[in-house]
């Protein structure tokens, strides 16, 4: 391990004893559990190494605090990001791309976005039919798909039909899956990455086809999918497709990480108390306080940044030198439900909107995280919670839901964005 880059003092080590893997094993099997026990056994700040990676982790109100606070050109989220998803997505993704989240989400206009959002979710409650029985994540999956492919992908209303091709495709490329279920992403290198680079093709090839049924059509030209084609209008076909379809996987890949899954949660944790729906159906804050409620318990997110330039980094007691290589990190999980008393136990009534109720016991008001902190924060915050509302909000209207689950908990061996659930979650609905 002396070819990892170095930090000065050198703070606690948890290793292994396999060169290489080091700690990680145990810290793919239980990441949560495995951050909790180190602090425990370690205090809140210590090194972890793991296959070829060095993490300097803090866990303490001033640690947390300072990381959440490095400059990107210091310490980089994008470069981290890349580190982890590298393994499954080809780089052709992600070059040349002219929209990002940010440049679509920057003015929080809602008119851009909900029109398109409550037809998507019409369409789905249309397909589920009077009566049924889902699986929740299952369900969730497919409206957020829709949800985010009506909005920055113009699959709506006549394209519609395009989500069969669609989903398959944006599945089998799920970034997500490189922190969900870690070992996918060495099978897409072990293959080259042949479905991903089928899966692009056939993106392409639908967006293609969508461009040019529009054509021709009325369109709002203020939707975010007549956005991101405007940022293309120089450029000649089929560049011009390509283009535009790879903006909006690369948008909608950001959205498959943790919407359709804060979404079940919200949805689970209303279906488990009946008297919360009654109240949800007469006071919609109410679904923004339990999704807020469920995002932050059910948060699985790592904070990384990987270290450009010799950065320092200080807790309550010392300062660290980390050098280029070093990847700084803390683990929502572990914060989110210990950093006060009963933080580990549902009640949404620790939020008022987005607002977290208890903030003024924290001792740092990054320890406890839903959509991030500073300039990393999640630029699609009001998307997403819109999403939810309006979702969630006319499910609960619609149906009656009765559960044929019983106590699901976070999927273990997840290691970034909202858990996915440990079993099935499945759920008997008919119309009201
Ligand atoms: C309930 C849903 C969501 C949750 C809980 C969530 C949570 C977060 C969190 C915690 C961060 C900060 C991570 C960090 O700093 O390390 C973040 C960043 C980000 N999110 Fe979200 N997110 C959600 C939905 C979305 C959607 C729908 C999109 C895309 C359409 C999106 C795109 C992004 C992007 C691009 C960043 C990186 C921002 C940057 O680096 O400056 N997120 N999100």
């Amino acid at each position: 391990m002396s070819r990892l880059p170095a930090i000065e003092p050198q703070p606690p080590l948890v290793s292994g004893h396999l060169p290489w893997v080091g700690a990680g094993f145990g810290l793919l099997r239980d990441p949560t559990a495995f951050f909790q026990q180190a602090r425990e056994k370690h205090g809140d700040t210590y090194v972890v190494d793991a296959f070829g990676y060095r993490l300097l982790c803090v866990f303490s109100p001033e640690g947390v605090r300072n990381l959440w606070a490095v400059p990107e050109a210091q310490a980089s989220k994008g470069l981290a990001d890349y580190a982890l998803l590298r393994h499954k997505v080809p780089d052709e993704l992600f070059a040349g791309r002219r929209t990002f989240p940010h440049d679509l989400f920057r003015s929080d206009d809602t008119s851009t976005y909900l029109k398109n959002l409550e037809q998507a979710v019409e369409e789905q409650l249309d397909e589920l039919g009077s009566s049924g029985e889902i699986e929740l994540f299952d369900l969730t999956r497919r409206l957020g798909h829709r949800v985010g492919l009506a909005s920055w992908g113009g699959v709506v209303g006549d394209c519609s039909h395009y989500l069969d091709r669609l989903i398959p495709a944006l599945d089998r490329l799920d970034a997500s899956d490189s922190f969900v279920h870690p070992h996918r992403g060495l099978i897409a290198v072990a293959t080259r990455k042949r479905a991903a680079h089928r899966a692009i093709a056939t993106l392409d090839e639908t967006f293609g086809e969508i461009i040019s049924k529009r054509q021709g059509q009325p369109a709002d030209t203020n939707d975010l999918f007549s956005r991101i084609c405007a940022k293309w209008d120089d450029v000649e076909s089929p560049a011009r497709g390509v283009g535009i379809a790879r903006d909006v996987v690369l948008v909608h890949m950001g959205s498959q990480s943790n919407l359709f899954a804060a979404m079940a949660w919200t949805l689970i944790h209303f279906i488990e108390r009946p008297e919360l729906i009654e109240q949800a159906r007469s006071d919609s804050s109410l679904i923004d306080r339990v999704a807020f409620e469920s995002i932050r318990l059910r948060q699985r997110s790592i904070v990384l940044r990987q270290v450009l330039k010799t950065t320092e980094l200080s807790d309550e007691k010392t300062t660290y030198r980390a050098g280029p290589g070093v990847f700084l990190a803390t683990m929502m999980s572990v914060t989110n439900t210990t950093a006060s008393p009963d933080l580990d136990v549902f009640d949404p009534g620790n939020y008022r909107g987005p607002r977290f109720n208890r903030a003024g016991e924290l001792s740092a008001k990054e320890l406890v995280t839903t959509f991030g902190h500073g300039k990393h924060s999640c630029p699609a915050q009001v998307f997403s919670v819109s999403a939810i509302r309006h979702s969630v909000g006319r499910l609960l209207d619609r149906y009656s839901l009765v559960k044929r689950f019983r106590d699901p908990q976070p999927l273990r061996r997840q290691l970034g964005g909202v858990a996915r659930a440990d079993r099935p979650c499945r759920v008997e609905y008919r119309l009201r």
